[in-house]
């Protein structure tokens, strides 16, 4: 991996949330995911797990219909933006949503959760193998017996990829939630096909002050559909439901995300053989070696008197 492409998904990662009011407002009319997301919830009850919980958009709608819900995010911007959105929330619903920091990588919230979900993109910010597996493995030990696991990432798009990187789109002129400072948005993409990485830079144009630029990247792993599956099912979970978008529409060409539903794989809880051989052993009524399998000593039941 070279030393510019290292910053660059470092930046990737973070830049764009540094600044989580105007995140909020550059996806103010997003609510189809956040609907969708809180009403799972309700019907699959609480609490819940979101990873890369961002300014709460997702975690607050959960928590405003009454289910608690526990936020994680890698960004402090985005986390004090969370707490800042619970403060808001009416007195009954405050205390149902937590928020902490921390990189979901390397999970430990020290309990289990009926639903653990990642919205909006936030798992296309795990670059290799090893990361996800580092994601899958902190899933499933979070989820509860029969728990479901739920994230949405976009599906690959050939035009967008193939766009000429020097061009830029989506021009609109916008004022900045805080700092009421008027500035023009365009967007930029460079795909990098070795490592299926499209970088998205959103250029904000500072009109009051037209020196005054910031380029801030965004870099998303592009994940195929059959790569997913593949990854999850190698990881211990299974895709129970599949959708193309937030309206329970079927996965189709003109999809734009992914939205999975899965579950740990039967047989799956304990990972490699090492598990198997315990199960095993265990319905044998011996004990084994867990490296080599072999028996070691009778367990003998103790009937009650
Ligand atoms: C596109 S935002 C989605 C935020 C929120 N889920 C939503 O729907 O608005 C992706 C989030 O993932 C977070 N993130 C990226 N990598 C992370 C990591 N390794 N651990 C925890 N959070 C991470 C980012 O900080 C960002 O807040």
């Amino acid at each position: 991996m070279s030393g510019r492409v290292d910053r660059e998904l470092w930046l990737g990662t973070r830049a764009h949330y540094a600044d989580a009011a105007l995140y909020d407002h550059l996806y103010r009319r997003r609510r189809e995911d956040v609907r969708w997301y809180a009403a799972l919830a309700k019907a699959r009850g609480g609490p819940v797990l979101e990873l890369g919980c961002g300014s709460g958009r997702v975690s607050l709608a959960i928590a405003r219909q009454g289910v608690a819900v526990v936020g994680v995010d890698l960004s402090r911007a985005m986390i004090e933006r969370a707490e800042a959105g619970r403060a808001k929330l009416p007195a009954k619903t405050r205390g149902l949503a937590t928020f902490q920091a921390g990189d979901f990588r390397a999970l430990r919230v020290g309990r289990r959760f009926p639903l653990v979900v990642a919205p909006f993109n936030a798992l296309q910010h795990l670059y290799d193998r090893g990361e996800w597996e580092a994601v899958l493995a902190g899933v499933r030990r979070h989820l509860a017996p029969h728990g479901r696991f739920v994230f949405d990432v976009l599906l690959p798009d050939p035009i967008v990829q193939a766009r000429n990187p020097a061009r830029r789109f989506s021009k609109t002129r916008l004022l900045h939630p805080t700092t009421r400072r008027p500035f023009v948005y365009t967007e930029g993409f460079v795909h990098e096909r070795q490592r299926q990485l499209l970088v998205i830079y959103q250029w904000l144009d500072d009109l009051a002050d037209p020196p005054r630029r910031r380029v801030v990247p965004i870099a998303h792993r592009q994940m195929y559909p059959l790569e997913l599956e593949a990854l999850l099912h190698y990881n211990g979970l299974r895709i129970v439901e599949r959708f193309g978008g937030f309206r329970g529409e079927a996965p189709s060409e003109a999809s734009e995300s992914q939205v999975l539903v899965c579950e740990v794989r039967r047989g799956a809880r304990r990972r490699g053989p090492r598990g198997r051989v315990r199960r095993r052993a265990r319905r044998a009524g011996t004990r084994r070696n867990p490296r080599t399998g072999h028996p070691r000593t009778r367990y003998r039941c103790r009937r009650a008197s």
